[in-house]
C-alpha cells in the first residue's frame, strides 16, 4: 500500500465502535459506487481510467508533450476549476512551485483563463513577449467564460506574433469528443485535439489529457502516474474499513462531521504540496457541498500557518479536524552546520538534516493540538514521485466518491456553481438572459 491512514492522533473522536458503527454504510456507498446504481452514475470514468484509458491517445500526449518541449519556451495553459488544479498541482508537487524559475532545458509552465482578471492575463502575455509561446486551452464545455476569454486573447497574441499558419501548429485543445463551441472551433481551424471523456467530471479529470498533457510538458513521467492510480484501483476493492485505508478516511472524516467537525483542514509540511491541497479543495467541496449537506474543505501549509492560523487550530472555537500528509523521503534535504561562535544559539540542531527538524514540527505540533481538542488524521507516503502521487490521487477520488454516496448526495454533479454564472450574463447583457436583467440591477439599486 502506498497511502497509509493513522488514526492515533485522533483516538478521543475515533473510537473504534464509532468508526464500526459505520461499516454499513461505507458497504452501501461501495455497492452503489460499483454497481453503477448511485446518484450521478454517467459520470463513473474516472473508476476504470487508470487502466482503460485511451493508448492512442496517451501516445499522442507524449508524442505532442515531447515536440513542445522542443519547440517551446512558455506553454500558457488555459482552464479553470477542473480544467486547471489537477495538472498544476501534480507539477507543483513532482516538481516545484518554483518550477518556471528553476527549468533550464524545457518551456516554462504558465497559468491563465483560471481568473476574470486583467492584470493576471498581462502578467502572462508579458512573459510570453519575445519568446516561443505555445497554448493548451482546456475546457470540458467549451463555453466556460473565463478560458474563453483568455483563448481568444492568446489565439489572437499567437496569430499577430507568429501568423495564423504557424499560430495552428502551436495551439493544443482539449475539450469534449464531438460537441461544443471549442470542439467546432478547432475542426474549423484544424487544432491537435485531445478528449475530456464525456463520464469523466472536470474535478475527477486530472489522469485524462486535461492533466497529463501539461504534465508531460513539464517533463513528469505520466506512465509512472497511471501506474500508481492503476495500483491504488487495485488496492481499494474490498468495502471493509479495517483493510482499506482509501474506505476507512472516508468514514473517519463522516465520523468527525458527526460530532460536528465540520471543517476539514487539509495539512503539509511541504510547500510543494499547497496546490494539491487546492485541488483537494475542490475536489470535495463540489462533491459533497450540496443539499445544505457536507465538510467544508481547508488548507494550510506548516510551518508556515502555524505562525498565523496555529493560534485558531489550536485553541479556537472546536469545528475542525485535520487531515495532515506526511512523506516518508521529501525530494531533497540539507543538514545544518556546527558553528564554532554558536552566535545565533542552533548549535543543538547541528548535524541534524531540516526533514529530521521538520519531522519534529509535525510530532509536536499534532499532540499539541490534540491536547487543545484538534483531532488529526495522518496520512503517510513513502515518496513524494509520479507513482504515489498516481496512487494518492486515486485514493482521494474513491474516498470522495464513497463519502458522497454516505452523505446521501450526488458526488458527481455541481447544481451550486450555476448561480453565479446566470447572474453575471444577466448583467452582462447575454443574449437570452434578459429577463433576469431589470430584476438584478434593481437589487443592485440601480
Ligand atoms: O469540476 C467541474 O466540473 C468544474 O470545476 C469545471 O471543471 C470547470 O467549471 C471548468 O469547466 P469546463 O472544463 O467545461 O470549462
Amino acid at each position: 500500500m502506498s497511502v497509509t491512514l493513522y488514526t492515533s492522533y485522533a483516538k478521543g473522536f475515533l473510537r473504534s465502535h464509532e468508526l464500526a458503527a459505520l461499516q454499513p454504510q461505507v458497504t452501501a456507498a461501495h455497492e452503489l459506487l460499483h454497481s453503477g446504481n448511485g446518484l450521478g452514475n454517467d459520470f463513473l470514468g474516472w473508476v476504470d481510467l487508470p487502466v482503460n484509458y485511451d493508448k492512442e491517445e496517451f501516445a499522442r500526449i507524449e508524442a505532442a508533450a515531447a515536440r513542445i518541449r522542443r519547440d517551446t519556451d512558455v506553454f500558457v495553459v488555459i482552464g479553470i476549476g477542473g480544467s486547471y488544479l489537477g495538472a498544476r498541482a501534480v507539477i507543483e508537487f513532482l516538481k516545484s512551485p518554483n518550477y518556471n524559475l528553476l527549468v533550464k532545458e524545457a518551456p516554462q509552465v504558465v497559468f491563465a483563463g483560471n481568473s476574470i482578471s486583467a492584470d493576471a492575463m498581462n502578467d502572462v502575455l508579458a512573459l510570453c513577449e519575445g519568446k516561443r509561446v505555445s497554448v493548451n486551452v482546456i475546457s470540458k464545455s467549451g463555453t466556460t467564460t473565463e478560458p474563453a476569454i483568455a483563448f481568444r486573447v492568446f489565439r489572437d497574441y499567437l496569430e499577430k506574433t507568429v501568423g495564423k499558419e504557424e499560430a495552428r501548429r502551436r495551439i493544443y485543445v482539449t475539450t469534449d469528443r464531438a460537441r461544443g463551441t471549442l470542439k467546432e472551433l478547432s475542426d474549423r481551424e484544424g487544432y491537435e485535439t485531445f478528449v475530456v471523456p464525456d463520464d469523466v467530471g472536470g474535478r475527477f479529470s486530472v489522469l485524462t489529457a486535461v492533466g497529463l498533457l501539461p504534465v508531460a510538458v513539464a517533463g513528469c513521467d505520466i506512465a509512472a502516474l497511471m501506474a500508481g492510480a492503476a495500483a491504488a484501483r487495485e488496492a481499494y476493492t474490498d468495502p471493509a474499513i479495517e483493510v482499506n485505508d482509501c474506505y476507512r478516511y472516508a468514514a473517519a472524516r463522516h465520523a468527525m462531521l458527526r460530532r460536528g467537525r465540520a471543517v476539514e483542514l487539509m495539512v503539509s509540511y511541504e510547500p510543494r504540496y499547497a496546490l494539491m491541497s487546492e485541488w483537494w479543495k475542490q475536489l470535495y467541496g463540489e462533491s459533497e457541498g450540496k443539499d445544505g449537506k457536507g465538510l467544508f474543505p481547508a488548507s494550510v501549509i506548516f510551518s508556515t500557518d502555524l505562525h498565523s492560523l496555529g493560534q485558531f487550530v489550536q485553541d479556537g472555537s472546536n469545528i475542525l479536524f485535520e487531515t495532515v500528509m506526511q512523506f516518508d523521503t521529501p525530494p531533497s534535504d540539507l543538514t545544518i552546520r556546527e558553528e564554532e561562535e554558536n552566535g545565533d544559539g542552533l548549535n543543538f540542531l547541528a548535524g541534524k538534516t531540516m526533514a529530521e527538524i521538520n519531522r519534529k514540527a509535525f510530532e509536536g505540533t499534532v499532540l499539541a493540538h490534540a491536547d487543545g481538542d484538534t483531532p488529526s488524521l495522518v496520512l503517510q507516503l513513502p515518496k513524494m514521485d509520479e507513482y504515489n502521487l498516481g496512487y494518492l490521487i486515486y485514493f482521494f477520488e474513491k474516498a470522495c466518491a464513497v463519502s458522497g454516496y454516505m452523505l446521501g448526495v450526488n458526488p458527481f454533479d455541481q447544481p451550486g456553481v450555476e448561480a453565479y454564472k446566470r447572474n453575471m450574463f444577466a448583467l452582462l447583457g447575454k443574449p437570452g438572459y434578459e429577463s433576469e436583467r431589470e430584476a438584478l440591477e434593481k437589487r443592485l439599486g440601480r
